[in-house]
C-alpha cells in the first residue's frame, strides 16, 4: 500500500481556478443557451503578434531541416533569448543582470510554484491577504503551513491588504525568511510606488529575508513612479528573485515561456551558517527536473524585442488597458466601489449588499451570465470582494459592463 504525500489533505478543495471552471461547466449544463461572458481567470483572448507567429513558423522550419535542426536546448535557456531579455527589460531600467542569472521557463506558475524547494521546511513565509493562490498551496504541498484552522495555516504569515491600509501591506511584525511579494498585484491591480517597495528591500536586508517579487504584471503599468522590477531599488539583488512572463504581456498563455532573474548575491544558509548561491541552486533544481522551454517557442518570445514585435505587444497592452478603463468606470457608474485597473489588468471590486464573494460570483453568473472571480478565494481578506479581468474581447466587456449596469 503506497502512503500518500498528507500535505496533500492539508490543501483546502480544489484549485481556485480549477473551481471556477467546474461551477461554470455546470451552469452551462443545466443552462445551454445561457451566453457566459469570461472575465474570471486572467487569460488572454487576442491572437498572438504577427511578428511572435513569424518567429514561430521560421523556427519551425529550421526545426524540420536536418542542417538546422535542434535537440535538448540549454535547460535554462538559450542565450539569444536571454540576452534579449537583458538588453530591452532590464538594461534600459538600470538593472545589471548576467545571462546566466536570467532563467527562462515555461511560466511564472510553475516557477512561483517550484522555487520554493530551495528553502529549508521550517523557513516562516509571508504572503499578502489576498494573494495569488499558488504561492500558498505550493508551500501546503511541500509541508512548510502547518495546520489549517479558521481559514488560515499557522505557519504562514498574513499581511492583510484592506481597504482601510489602501490594499498596500505592512511589513511583517516579526521577522520572516521568505516574503511572496506581487505587484502590480493579483488579485487587487494595485501597486506600490519606488519609495514604498524600497522599504520593503531595505526590510529584507536588515532581517536577512528573501523576496520572491513577482512581476508577471509590470507591462501594464502606466504611471510614473511605479517600478517596473524589484531591481530598480538599490540592493534588491542582495535579496530577491524575481519572477516574470510574457503570457499577459505578450499573449502566450497558451503558448508557455517566461523567466525567473535570481542574481548570484542572494544566498540561503546551513546549520552552520554558510551561505549558498540561490542562482546555484536554482541551476541544479532546473537541470534536474527541467529541460527547457521548445526552441520555436523561445524563438517567438526572442520576436517580442523585434522592432515589430515591441509596437505589437503594445497595442496589445493598449487594448487590454482600455478593457480595464472600460470595467473601472463601468463599475464606477454603476455605483460599485472599485480599486486596481489604472496599472494593473485586474480591476477589484466590493461586492454589494454585503454578499459574499462566492454569493455575489453565483448572482453575477446566474442574472448576469458574467463570470467573474470571488475574493475569497485568494484569502480570508479577499471575502466581500471580486475580480475581474482586463483580458476579455472589447465587445464581451462592453456587454458585460452593460450587463451588469442593467441586470444586477
Ligand atoms: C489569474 O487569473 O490569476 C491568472 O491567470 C492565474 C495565472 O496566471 O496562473
Amino acid at each position: 500500500m503506497a502512503l500518500i504525500n498528507e500535505n496533500y489533505l492539508k490543501l483546502p478543495g480544489n484549485y481556485l481556478f480549477s473551481e471556477i471552471a467546474r461551477r461554470v461547466e455546470q451552469f452551462k449544463a443545466e443552462h445551454p443557451k445561457a451566453d457566459m461572458i469570461r472575465l474570471g481567470i486572467g487569460d488572454v483572448t487576442r491572437p498572438l503578434p504577427g511578428a511572435v507567429i513569424e518567429a514561430m513558423k521560421k523556427a519551425v522550419d529550421e526545426m524540420g531541416r536536418p542542417e538546422t535542426f535542434r535537440g535538448y536546448g540549454p535547460e535554462q535557456g538559450y542565450d539569444f533569448l536571454a540576452k534579449k531579455i537583458i538588453e530591452n527589460d532590464l538594461t534600459p531600467r538600470g538593472i545589471e543582470a548576467a545571462v546566466d542569472e536570467v532563467f527562462v521557463s515555461d511560466g511564472a506558475k510553475s516557477d512561483t510554484a517550484n522555487f520554493q524547494e530551495l528553502f529549508g521546511l521550517n523557513n516562516i513565509f509571508a504572503v499578502t491577504d489576498p494573494v495569488y493562490p499558488v504561492y500558498v498551496d505550493s508551500n501546503v504541498m511541500a509541508g512548510r503551513t502547518g495546520v489549517h484552522k479558521d481559514g488560515k495555516f499557522d505557519r504562514v504569515v498574513y499581511l492583510p491588504c484592506t481597504e482601510e491600509n489602501g490594499m498596500k501591506p505592512a511589513l511583517p511584525s516579526a521577522r520572516v525568511d521568505m516574503i511572496y511579494l506581487c505587484f502590480p498585484n493579483n488579485p487587487t491591480g494595485m501597486t506600490l510606488s519606488r519609495e514604498e517597495l524600497k522599504k520593503w528591500v531595505d526590510h529584507a536586508r536588515e532581517n536577512r529575508s528573501i523576496i520572491l517579487f513577482d512581476a508577471a504584471y509590470e507591462a501594464f503599468i502606466r504611471e510614473d513612479g511605479v517600478p517596473h522590477s524589484i531591481f530598480e531599488i538599490e540592493g534588491a539583488r542582495e535579496v530577491a528573485v524575481e519572477f516574470r512572463s510574457f503570457s499577459k504581456t505578450a499573449g502566450f498563455t497558451g503558448t508557455r515561456c517566461a523567466y525567473t532573474i535570481v542574481p548570484k548575491e542572494v544566498k540561503v544558509y546551513d546549520a552552520k551558517g554558510e551561505g549558498y548561491s540561490l542562482n546555484s541552486l536554482w541551476l541544479r533544481r532546473q537541470t534536474t527536473k527541467f529541460n527547457g522551454v521548445s526552441y520555436p517557442v523561445q524563438a517567438a518570445a526572442a520576436a517580442v524585442y523585434s522592432e515589430e514585435g515591441k509596437k505589437q505587444v503594445k497595442e496589445l497592452i493598449d487594448y487590454y488597458m482600455e478593457n480595464a478603463r472600460i470595467i473601472r468606470e463601468g463599475l464606477r457608474k454603476a455605483g460599485y466601489k472599485v480599486f486596481g485597473g489604472v496599472n494593473a489588468p485586474y480591476i477589484w471590486m466590493k461586492t454589494p449588499d454585503q454578499l459574499s464573494s462566492w454569493d455575489f460570483f453565483d448572482r453575477l453568473m446566474r442574472t448576469a451570465n458574467v463570470v467573474g472571480t470571488p475574493g475569497a478565494g485568494f484569502g480570508a481578506n479577499g471575502e466581500g470582494y471580486f475580480r475581474l479581468t482586463a483580458f476579455g474581447t472589447r465587445e464581451n466587456t462592453i456587454e458585460a459592463l452593460e450587463r451588469i449596469a442593467t441586470k444586477m
